[in-house]
């Protein structure tokens, strides 16, 4: 059966110093928590954190990857990179990645399948815009999100596949899905990974809910039964508003 995962996603925020900081800090929550527990600093804070987290259970993840693994592409963090350095999973495919820097569904499923090639996990984020949500969209959009990323994994790959689902409009905005509208995206999801894979696929997956998710909102949200855990921002970033959300069910 599958567990809660509440994640922090430090996005450009923290400079290395304070990311090993931050870091210290939630070590004794992941290791005292009932749920998993993961950050995800910016790839030139890694290297501190994964030194300042070793022997916890404490999950870093890097929060994007180039789609190939070496070679001339200015800019880039590959696979190899982060597998050298002990990074477990990777955050792929994140609204901000979407549509600021306008990665395509085809990019993100390429690399997701190299991350898994190279044995990370990976957490795969969907959402719709406010205009999709408007014109009665949103499903169809996380529909397409999940079936062209997830496009080419097998059964046994889903289980190193993490789901969030981030309404775009929800994201740092200070609006959050209510429960309930959160709740019906994340059932048709577990529906449509059943369609794409099986019950039982869609059953273990974890699916996180991201935006806007604060001490004060989290057990509503994580009361919810389709809804996994959760993929924070703004309130990942101070080590006691993050410890409220690993605590939610304490
Ligand atoms: P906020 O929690 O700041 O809304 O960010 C959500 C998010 O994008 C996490 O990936």
């Amino acid at each position: 059966m599958r567990s809660y995962m509440i994640a922090g996603n430090w996005k450009m925020n923290k400079t290395p110093a304070e990311a090993v900081e931050l870091a210290k800090a939630i070590v004794p929550m992941a290791n005292a928590a009932n749920c998993e527990v993961m950050i995800a600093p910016s790839f030139v804070c890694l290297p501190g954190v994964m030194d300042a987290v070793k022997g916890s259970k404490l999950i870093v993840a890097a929060q994007n990857m180039a789609n190939e693994e070496e070679g001339a592409f200015t800019g880039e963090t590959s696979v190899l990179m982060l597998k050298d350095l002990g990074v477990k999973m990777v955050v792929l495919g994140h609204s901000e990645r979407r549509h600021v820097y306008g990665e395509t569904n085809e990019v993100i499923n390429e690399k997701v399948k190299l991350a898994l090639k190279h044995g990370l996990r990976v957490d795969l984020c969907v959402g719709e815009l406010l205009e999709e949500r408007e014109a009665g969209k949103a499903e169809e959009v996380c529909f397409e999100q999940l079936e062209k990323g997830l496009a080419g994994l097998s059964k046994k790959d889903m289980s190193n596949i993490v789901i969030a689902y981030e309404p775009v409009w929800a994201i740092g905005t200070g609006k959050t899905a209510t429960p309930d509208d959160a709740e019906a995206i994340h059932g048709s999801c577990r529906k449509k990974i059943a369609q794409l894979f099986d019950n039982e696929v869609a059953e273990n997956t974890i699916i996180q809910y991201g935006g806007s998710v604060k001490p004060e909102n989290v057990k509503d949200l994580m009361a919810m039964k389709n809804i996994d855990g959760g993929l924070i921002g703004g309130a990942s970033l101070k080590a006691d508003s993050f410890e409220a959300l690993v605590n939610f069910n304490k």
